[in-house]
């Protein structure tokens, strides 16, 4: 598989369309209400009884933030009043038992992420609480085999919160770092000294952390080239295992606290086309690779070795393994994965409680997934993870002759095939080291709904 990557400006300029990142397809937008409740509850119960028993995935949303950055747009609710997150808990724990009734007990969960907002806004006695009402509800695994993770904001831990999650089971972590620049960090709202960052990676590595991940974020206010080197410096000083680079999507209209950031402070087109330039090519002289999509990884990851055993897997917290399990989602507008249904939880706190108030799960909206849907859901998934499509595997997975059914998508590739950016030869679909960065725009020749949907509201290549 292709791990390697070829910076090309001129293409990237060419091609930087706005399209939907695949953290599942069909996307979001698809959803609908006629999945409820109720759909929801059949579909999950109808994985159950499977031999060997399907393990689980629980995801967890807390949704609470101290204080806000203003480039933010996470699904969060900025708060001082800590009260509410004790009447958040209130809840998790109705919406984890109606959850838990549903899925039998030979089902063990192998795989745990809490996500926000900042799950680390829970003081240390409520997260323990947290862990105590899962392990409740659901088989949580306790064998070395399980992969826990959680989202941290390294202003928000006291002391002995990463010890503490490694006694819980955790062993992977995520810290919100964004840029080490004090102008840039003050251009965001967002303080957060190098040494708070350091100390955060020490402890997780004490505590028997397996594989620690930076997200940063290009093309913030301020940002320069040579900011952002130095910032990418400080980061390889610490040699995360992963290192997600978002490129930032500013849109004021949508948040609202992003009217905070000057626009004239922005990087120009060209000024973040440089910055990803000069990251591409610092992390791969690190020893990084490219797993896709704003995603790097040392190559003795599992991330990196599950591409390069084809077992990667595209999903909501961007890339993972265990493609296979069912995904339980719990908390305000977390999406589950169950069977073949996606389901998506009410967004505002207010609703969420008030459904579990009348005794039922908070699923507000939606998808079934067609045969089609499943079919073009693997062919992109195969696409994003391994950056290649072969063809006889489709086949044989879904009944299908490739040819037939996507002669037209395959048409669309053409021009991105006279580009050099992908191979279509000998029954499989290569995307090629200069097109690595386009694998959306591969994928979206795959997409079904592109052509109803119009793309606006998805946010820009680069
Ligand atoms: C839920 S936060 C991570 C955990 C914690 N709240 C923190 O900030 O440390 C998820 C990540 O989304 C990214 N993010 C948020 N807003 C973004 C935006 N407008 N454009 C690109 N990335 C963004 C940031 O890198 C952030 O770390
Ligand atoms: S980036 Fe993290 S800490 Fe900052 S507002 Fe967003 S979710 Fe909260």
């Amino acid at each position: 598989m292709e791990q390697r990557l070829v910076f090309d400006p001129e293409i990237l300029r060419r091609y930087d369309v706005s399209g939907p990142r695949y953290t599942s397809y069909p996307t979001a937008p698809q959803f609908h209400e006629g999945l409820d409740d109720r759909a929801y509850a059949e579909a999950a119960q109808s994985t159950n009884g499977a031999e060997p028993a399907r393990p689980l995935s629980l995801y967890v949303h807390v949704p609470f933030c101290d204080t806000v950055c203003f480039y933010c747009a996470c699904n969060k609710v900025v708060t001082g009043n800590y009260q509410r997150a004790q009447r958040y808990l209130h809840y998790l724990e109705r919406e984890a038992e109606l959850q838990g009734e549903l899925f039998d007990w030979d089902r063990r969960v192998g795989q745990l992420h809490f996500g926000g907002g900042t799950p680390t806004y829970l003081g240390d006695e409520d997260l323990r609480r947290v862990m105590e009402i899962l392990g409740r509800h659901f088989r949580l695994d306790d064998s070395d085999a399980r992969e826990f993770s959680i989202e941290i904001d390294p202003r928000a831990v006291r002391p002995g919160t990463i010890p503490l999650l490694g006694e819980l089971g955790f062993n992977r972590i995520s810290l919100g770092v964004q840029d080490f620049d004090p102008d840039v960090q003050r251009a965001v709202n967002r303080i957060q000294p190098f040494e708070v960052t350091a100390k955060a990676v020490e402890q997780a590595r004490a505590n028997g952390f397996e594989s620690t991940n930076f997200d940063l974020i290009y093309g913030l206010p301020l940002q320069t080239v040579e900011t952002y080197t130095r910032t990418l410096e400080r980061a390889l000083e610490l040699r995360p295992e992963r290192l997600a680079i978002y490129n930032y999507a500013h849109l004021p209209q949508m948040f609202k606290t992003q009217r905070q950031i000057r626009e004239a402070d922005l990087p120009d087109a060209a000024e973040k086309l440089a910055i990803l330039e000069t990251t591409i090519k610092r992390l791969t002289d690190a020893g990084y690779v490219y797993i896709g999509m704003d995603h790097f990884a040392l190559p003795d990851d599992e991330l990196a070795e599950a591409q390069r055993a084809g077992t990667l897997q595209r999903n909501f917290q961007g890339y993972s393994t265990r493609a296979e399990y069912d995904l339980v989602a719990l908390g305000p507008t977390a999406i589950g994965k169950v069977g073949a249904t996606y389901s998506q939880n009410l967004r505002e706190l207010d609703a969420y409680y008030a459904r579990l108030d009348a005794g039922r799960l908070p699923v507000f909206r939606g998808l079934a997934l067609s045969a089609d849907d499943r079919l073009r859901r693997d062919v992109i998934s195969e696409l994003m993870c391994h950056s290649r499509v072969d063809f006889a595997a489709i086949e044989a997975r879904h009944g299908i002759v490739f040819g037939e059914v996507f002669g037209d998508a395959l048409r669309r590739l053409q021009g991105m095939e006279a580009d050099g950016l992908v191979r279509i030869a000998r029954g499989r679909l290569d995307v090629l080291p200069r097109g690595r960065l386009l694998l959306r725009n591969v994928a979206m020749a795959f997409d079904a709904y592109l052509a109803t949907e119009g793309q606006q509201r998805y946010s820009k290549v680069v």
